[in-house]
């Protein structure tokens, strides 16, 4: 193999040494297989293709200082799979078997995972589409459920640092009562023209107001948002927003460190009152986010005056690093270690 400089890859596509695959067929999920080819065959009338019926999900392994290959939140990540399954009609795969994929990917590919010291994780992504040819539009009979891994760096550049964001109102992501909460394919093709309109103008990501007043913060292009402020981490209840691991898992930490907490709508307006705020997600980890532009209200709210993190950002950013690391005990039964 290659040598691979593990402190300085990229957020992107490396190939590794297998993925794992598992049909369903005849109303039933099959056994899980290795392989080590990267493509797929399918049929042209598969409902993925022309329907959207696709749901993805992304997790982390982390190598620890002992060694030992932890992930994160593994069964949180199988959840979510089948709460998209529901949203767009797909067979629901058991939590069991995402587990025992997850495992058996991951332990496949240990060579990929990083060393500890380079700050590089190993990204999971499990997918899960129809088959089943179909024109008239309805759920295939037959699925693949997917899993393949690839080392990554951070997903913006220069990893914990601010960036801005941006407000474009032209567009939105997903509907009030549309398909935002689940992790689906469409939501992404969706914010494609947004987002790249935005890195164009050298915004890190789009963030999205509620589609239906344009009044309130909904999330990032691939992330949550949140703000601090007296000693409150504040971050929004939408019905359009994917509900994040990474979130959930800050608002545990944030509480235990002793802040209070809000879920609940947070007006544009209130931007300007924020001490801090960040992005996050398993992708992000915490991003913060520097100063948002509304363009067409020619508006800007600037968060970090100084362009650097805030201190609650940094202190959770480290905490939630220790704990997936394991260098902290992880004492809310986040991680399983791959044996
Ligand atoms: N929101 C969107 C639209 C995402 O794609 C992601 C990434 O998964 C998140 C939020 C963060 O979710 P999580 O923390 O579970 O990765
Ligand atoms: C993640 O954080 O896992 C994401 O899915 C974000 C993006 C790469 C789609």
């Amino acid at each position: 193999m290659k040598e691979i400089d593990w402190s300085n890859i990229p957020f992107g596509y490396m190939p590794t040494d297998f993925n794992v695959r598992c049909h369903y067929r005849d109303g039933k999920w099959g056994e899980i297989e290795a392989t080590n080819s990267d493509t797929i065959n399918l049929h042209m009338a598969a409902t993925c293709l022309h329907y959207g019926q696709e749901a993805f999900e992304g997790l982390k392994a982390f190598r620890g200082k002992d060694g030992k290959v932890r992930i994160f939140r593994l069964e949180e990540n199988a959840k979510r799979l089948q709460s998209s399954c529901d949203g767009i009609l797909m067979a629901k795969l058991p939590v069991e078997k995402f587990v025992e994929a997850v495992k058996k990917v991951v332990k496949l590919n240990e060579r990929f995972i990083p060393p500890y010291e380079s700050g590089s994780s190993l990204y999971i992504r499990p997918l899960l589409i129809g088959t089943g040819a179909q024109v008239g539009v309805s759920p295939s009979k037959e699925y693949l459920f997917l899993i393949f891994v690839t080392p990554v760096g951070p997903y913006f550049k220069g990893g914990f640092k601010t960036s801005p964001v941006v407000i474009l109102r032209q567009y939105d992501r997903a509907a009030p009562l549309g398909t935002g909460i689940y992790k689906v394919g469409g939501n992404y093709a969706a914010s494609l023209v947004a987002g790249e309109k935005a890195h164009e103008m050298g915004y890190a990501a789009v963030l999205y107001l509620d589609a239906k007043e344009k009044k309130y913060i909904d999330e990032c292009g691939p992330a949550n948002f949140f703000g601090i402020k007296n000693n409150t981490y504040i971050t929004p209840e939408s019905t359009s927003i994917l509900p994040s691991i990474t979130n959930n898992s800050l608002i545990t930490l944030a509480e235990d460190m002793g802040l209070k907490i809000e879920r609940r709508q947070i007006p544009e307006d209130e931007l300007s009152t924020l001490e801090e705020a960040g992005q996050c997600g398993t992708a992000a980890v915490i991003s913060p986010i520097s100063k948002i532009d509304d363009l067409d209200e020619n508006k800007s709210y600037v968060i970090a005056k100084d362009g650097k993190p805030g201190p609650v950002c940094t202190k959770l950013y480290h905490k939630l690093r220790a704990i997936q690391y394991g260098d902290e005990p992880d004492k809310f039964g986040w991680i399983t270690i791959v044996e």
